[in-house]
Order: C-alpha cells, then structure tokens, then sequence
C-alpha cells in the first residue's frame, strides 16, 4: 500500500503502536516496550495517566477551542496562578502557546521588545527548535540547518564548557572568557537583547551546566542589561529531580521557556516572565490561534496536580540515582563508554564510537523491548529519559537490556 505520509520524519524505530500506558507502550501485534524516550522527554506523568485523560475527556466535552483573544475561559488563570506556584519566585506572568519552538521565539521576541536591542546569544550544543529563528539559534547538529539558509541573523554562539575536558575548572574559564570576548568582539552588550541557555543542554547531549559557568553567565547577562532566558522546554516539570533546573542553581531567570512534560503529551507550552517585563510586552505584538487551549490547560492543570504530589520528585531522584548507579557499574567494565552524566532523569552514557550507540540501541529494542534514542552532535550519547513515573523493577530492566547490549556489541 502507498504511503501518503512525508518522510520528512526521521524513524528511531519503525513499532506500530496502538496504546501506552505508564512507561510502556504497546504495539499492534500486542507487543509492549518500555519506553525510555517518553517520547523525548515529554510524557512526565507517563502514558495516558488516569488523572490527565479524565481531565482531558471532561474538558473535551465542554469546550474544546475558546480562542483567547475572542474570549477568556475558566482554565486561563488557575494554570497561572499554578505555575506561578511552581517557577521560580519573582516569575509572575505567563503567555500560553502549543510548542517549545514557538516559545523560545516569543522569548526571544519579547527580549527585544523590552531592551529594544536587536541581538541573541546562544550556546554551542544548543537546540532550540525547527522555526527559522529557533534553527538559527540551534547548534547541536548541522542537519537542524542544512538547506535552509539563510537563517535569521543577530544569532551569536558562545562556548558551552565540555563535560570531557580534563581539567573542568580551567574549561568553566574558557567558556566563560569566550562569552566576554563574543561581547567585544560581534555583538556589544547594548545591542545584545538576550541570552538563552538550556540548563542542561537536551539535544546536545545532556549536559548539566557547571554551577560556576552558569553563574557566570547569569552575572554577564546583570552586568550588561542583558535578559536571561532559561529554555526549560525539555529540563522543566520535575525532569531534573527539582521542579525546574534552575532551581539546582538558584536562578531566576528573566524569562522561563516551558513545553514538553509541561501536559503529559497534549501539545501545550508556556512562557513565564516578570510583571515587570510582561507589562512592556506591547499589546497585541505576540499572540497565536491556539495558545491557552482549554484541553491543554486541563491536561496542564492535571499534569501539575501529578508531578506536585508528595513523593512524587523523590521518585525521579530515587530513580536517578539507581539508573546512575547501574550505569555506572556497567560503564566501569566497558572502555568505550566515555563518561555517564546527568541530572535528574535526564542521563547520558557517552560513548566513544557514535556506531556502538546505534547498534547498544538496536539491540535494546529487538532483545530487551527498550525503546532508547540518542543525542549529541555526534550521536555518541544514549539518553536516557524515561517517564518519571518509572518504577524501580522498570529501571532495574532498562539496565540490564543496556548492559547485555553492551556486552554484546563490545
Ligand atoms: C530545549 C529545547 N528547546 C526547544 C525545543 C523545541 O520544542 P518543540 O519540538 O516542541 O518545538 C526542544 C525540543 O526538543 C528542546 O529540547
């Protein structure tokens, strides 16, 4: 039978899945994987959890589109004042929108709005998006750009510190002279809008930023005037083992990009700010269709409902450190594994030869039912992002799935 569907997509697997519940998926011939990916970090609460598809089916049945700037609907402002709740103290003032890409350009879009300075610095490794501007603020893999050029311009890559370095101290000075000179060099500070960070970089190979490279950035950004952007859209809603990875660091940022586990797989995003900025954001200069769909903020609010009940983050950091500990045993006996890192349930085995990693992964899934993807700019990083509703025995599973593929692709 012909397909009608682009192939555009790239496949990590070709399963045919018909359902999903928890941290496995099952697919049409009645097959169940665990799946590892959450579908790239999205579903936090797991598949298809009982309290987000109630709140779903209810909203479903009483509006399913209430245009915002037609009209206001009743789940507006209890998701704000939630999140309020959960970001960081002194974010106030929340604009809604469907994904991570359309919200770190409205950060971006706000930033100038507010500085009335035309440029953005971003991180190498950084991946912010598919959009025009989110490609030209993405630099994990030329493959994100290729063909599309030209890109928007004022974009500016400042070094990202590499976790392998052998002395990390002396790499934390070296990315962090490298933003100064950026600064005297291409884009002066009073033109200099933004900066935008992943607190640990996603894509680009799960990365953790240093607690001192990260502060140096932050304290750049003061010095200069210059807004803060964190792009929590794959490290917020518990993902790290806190409610949002700044919080590890103390930050506030200026503005807080939110998308992916934010509502457990119904496309929705979120951008946080400051009163203070959001009251210079002029009327009617962003908006959108579909931002602030009362489904998405009832899968939102139900999401929330989840990932803030007692124990809940206990989980993910009680999973983190099993998932670190069984890696790590497994790595120690393995030379062409490079490094595990990770923060939360946001963990990376790098290896040295990126085709180890296609063939640890293939091997997962055929013999283990694990379904896990890749990342970095050289595809040498499994990563390991499960739903963080795993379970210990889950996890226990995954490790050995990992480590038999290990053993049988050394
Ligand atoms: C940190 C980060 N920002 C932005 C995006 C883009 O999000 P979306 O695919 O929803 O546009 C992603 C997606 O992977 C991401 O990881």
């Amino acid at each position: 039978m012909p397909s009608y569907l682009s192939d555009v997509w790239f496949n990590v697997t070709d399963l045919n899945v018909v359902s999903g519940s928890g941290s496995w998926i099952t697919t049409a011939d009645g097959s169940e994987y665990l799946d590892f990916t959450a579908g790239i970090a999205v579903v936090s609460t797991g598949h298809c959890h009982p309290k987000v598809v109630a709140a779903i089916q209810e909203q479903a049945a009483r509006f399913i589109h209430a245009q915002v700037n037609c009209y206001h609907h009743d789940k507006l402002e209890p998701l704000a004042a939630q999140l309020a709740a959960i970001t960081p103290v002194g974010i106030d003032k929340f604009f809604y929108g469907n994904s991570g890409a359309e919200i770190t350009e409205g950060a971006v879009k706000l930033a100038k709005q507010v500085t009335k300075r035309p440029n953005v610095i971003v991180f190498s490794g950084s991946f912010h998006g598919r959009t025009h501007l989110a490609m030209a603020m993405t630099t994990s893999k030329t493959s994100y750009r290729a063909g599309h050029n030209p890109l928007p311009a004022g974009v500016f890559v400042a070094p990202y510190p590499d976790p392998l370095a052998p002395d990390s101290e002396a790499e934390i000075d070296r990315a962090l002279s490298g933003l100064r000179h950026l600064l005297k060099t291409m884009t002066a500070p009073d033109e200099t809008a933004a900066m935008i960070l992943e607190p640990v970089l996603g894509e680009g190979g799960y990365i953790a930023a240093p607690s001192r490279f990260l502060h140096g950035v932050v304290d750049t950004c003061r010095e200069h005037g210059i807004l803060f952007i964190a792009d929590e859209v794959q490290t917020g809603f518990g993902r790290t083992g806190r409610m949002f990875a700044v919080d590890h660091y103390g930050i506030v940022p200026d503005i807080i990009c939110m998308a992916k586990g934010i509502a457990s797989g119904f496309p929705f995003a979120a951008l946080g700010t400051r009163a203070e900025l959001s009251d210079r954001w002029p009327k009617g200069s962003h908006g959108g269709t579909y931002g602030g769909n009362p489904i998405g903020c009832a899968a939102a609010l139900a999401t929330i409902e989840v990932i803030t009940e007692p124990g809940f983050l206990d989980n993910v950091n009680a999973r983190a450190e099993q998932l670190m500990a069984g890696l790590g045993e497994i790595a120690g006996h393995d030379a062409g594994i490079a490094q595990v890192r990770g923060l939360g349930l946001m963990v990376a085995t790098q290896f040295l030869d990126p085709a180890r990693v296609a063939s640890v992964q293939q091997h997962c899934l055929r013999e283990g039912h694990v379904l896990l993807m890749n990342a970095g700019t050289y595809g040498n990083v499994v990563r390991w992002m499960p739903p963080l509703v795993v379970t210990e025995a889950e996890v226990a599973q995954a490790i050995a799935a990992f480590g038999a593929a290990v053993k049988a692709t050394a």
